[in-house]
């Protein structure tokens, strides 16, 4: 039986429809607000707003839940390989032995990228960060790879799509290497997905690369626990762009873009500058907590807090786990993992801590696991876009396959000028 929500204001009143989701979150379907009352909603950062309803990821902040398609991140992390992963996130369930060989197959026919496009790496200042670079390609790829005449529209998505999967690895590989003044080093078919981003990041002509198994588990955990996590504020800016029916490079351009920011993506590289400024500062983290609770200090603790999780973030529990194995594995000691533990233990024991929900986030620790297997820093985020590419691209196809979708155009509640007539320059002051 449907549900409905009375709104009443001024003697008037109006029932507004109720949407259960599967998991029971319950929402106010506002869609015929404004016909009917002439009101709109006001939700700076859209904290209580939900732009969709979605069938690829189900969070549960409260309990650091988190679930692709229904399979809890937990098993997917320790069974699932990231390829299984992707696949999952844009098409609903888990590939068949032969869906898994034949995406395989697509991914590696399509894992080189453009040798044009190799003079526009070279044409970025050396010091550029990766994730301009990459947002930069991402957005150049339909120059590279127009839609063909005797392409359908099916065959179209199918191929954007891979090719993005396919190609994003070899181009972050490139813009490593370009930066270093290193031969570039070439996908190879007989390489794991994982592999062989390592591959060409790690080999040289005169030094082979030897494949880590610990480094190449670790980075399959890591691009798994990024893979999706709703409708986040890069994944919004794939929606938002994507709904103008703009082509899907363009679309994770901006994903790729938002994630940029240290407020999202951009904290794994904020969490490792500020572990190692503690560390310079003599290992002192209550400095630095007290830093965090002052208000008048714009400081925040990097890699904690989170917009929807108020408990510890799920993801940042196996991250830290993958921390230890990893470290022990390869015999890694990083002094950085022992200030951030010790810094967890006081800090979410602190009260301010504790009644403003500030858990660590997947960011706390997945730069130390990037750090063990030797991924420069300003790399990090280009890590997370990785990862993440299969859930923006899943979120957008489900936004485009939506009969209900339409172009994203919020409203505002104008608080300008009321009108005035113009004043001619001679009548200035
Ligand atoms: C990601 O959305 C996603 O799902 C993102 C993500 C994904 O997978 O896509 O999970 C990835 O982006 C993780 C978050 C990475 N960012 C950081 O680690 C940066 C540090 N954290 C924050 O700046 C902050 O916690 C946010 C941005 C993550 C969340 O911010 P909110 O929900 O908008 O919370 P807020 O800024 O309104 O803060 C609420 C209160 C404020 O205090 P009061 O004014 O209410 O007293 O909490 C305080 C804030 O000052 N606060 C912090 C803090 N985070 C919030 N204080 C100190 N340090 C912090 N990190």
């Amino acid at each position: 039986m449907e549900e409905f929500v009375t709104l009443t204001y001024n003697g008037s009143e109006i029932k507004l429809p109720v949407v259960i989701g599967t998991e029971g979150e319950k929402a106010i379907d506002i869609t015929n607000l404004r016909s009917e009352t002439g009101f709109i909603t006001l939700d700076p950062g859209y904290a209580n707003t939900g732009s969709c309803t979605s069938a690829i990821t189900f969070m549960d902040g409260e309990k650091g839940i988190l679930r692709y398609r229904g399979i809890p991140v937990e098993q997917l992390a320790e069974n699932a390989t990231f390829k299984e992963t992707a696949y999952l996130l844009i098409h609903g369930r888990l590939p068949n032995r032969d869906e898994l060989t034949q995406f395989s197959i697509m991914l590696n026919d399509n894992s080189l990228v453009h040798t044009d496009m190799k003079a526009f790496y070279q044409n970025f200042p050396r010091a550029s960060h990766p994730m301009g670079i990459l947002s930069s390609m991402v957005n150049a790829m339909r120059s590279f790879y127009p839609i063909l005449e005797n392409e359908s529209e099916k065959e179209e998505i199918t191929l954007t799509m891979t090719r993005l999967l396919a190609k994003v690895r070899t181009m972050a590989a490139m813009s490593y290497k370009i930066s270093r003044g290193h031969e570039l080093v070439l996908p190879r078919p007989d390489l794991t997905y994982c592999e062989n981003f390592l591959n060409m990041m790690f080999e040289t002509p005169v030094k082979p690369y030897e494949i880590n198994r610990a480094a190449v588990n670790a980075l399959r955990v890591f691009w798994i626990l990024h893979a999706d996590h709703e409708q986040n504020c890069s994944t919004s800016a794939v929606r938002v762009v994507g709904s103008a029916r703009v082509n899907l490079y363009a679309a994770i351009s901006s994903g790729i873009s938002a994630l940029w920011g240290p407020l999202h993506g951009g904290a794994n590289q904020a969490v490792i500058e500020m572990l190692t400024e503690i560390q310079e500062d003599g290992g002192n983290f209550n400095k630095y907590i007290e830093k965090a609770k002052d208000k008048k200090d714009p400081f925040r603790m990097m890699g904690f807090g989170h917009r929807v999780y108020k408990t510890y973030d799920p993801r940042a529990k196996i991250m830290k786990k993958m921390c230890d194995e990893l470290l022990e594995s390869m015999n890694i000691k990083d002094p950085l993992l022992d200030i951030a533990k010790e810094l967890e233990e006081v800090a979410t024991k602190d009260p301010y801590f504790v009644d403003h929900n500030l858990y660590p986030n997947i960011d706390f620790y997945s730069g130390i696991v990037l750090r063990a297997i030797g991924i420069p820093t300003n790399m990090f985020t280009v890590m997370f876009a990785i990862g993440r590419l299969p859930g923006w691209i899943a979120q957008w196809k489900e936004s485009m396959d939506d009969p209900k979708w339409k172009i994203c155009r919020p409203r505002q509640v104008y608080t300008g000028n009321t009108a005035f007539d113009f004043v001619p320059i001679h009548a200035r002051r």
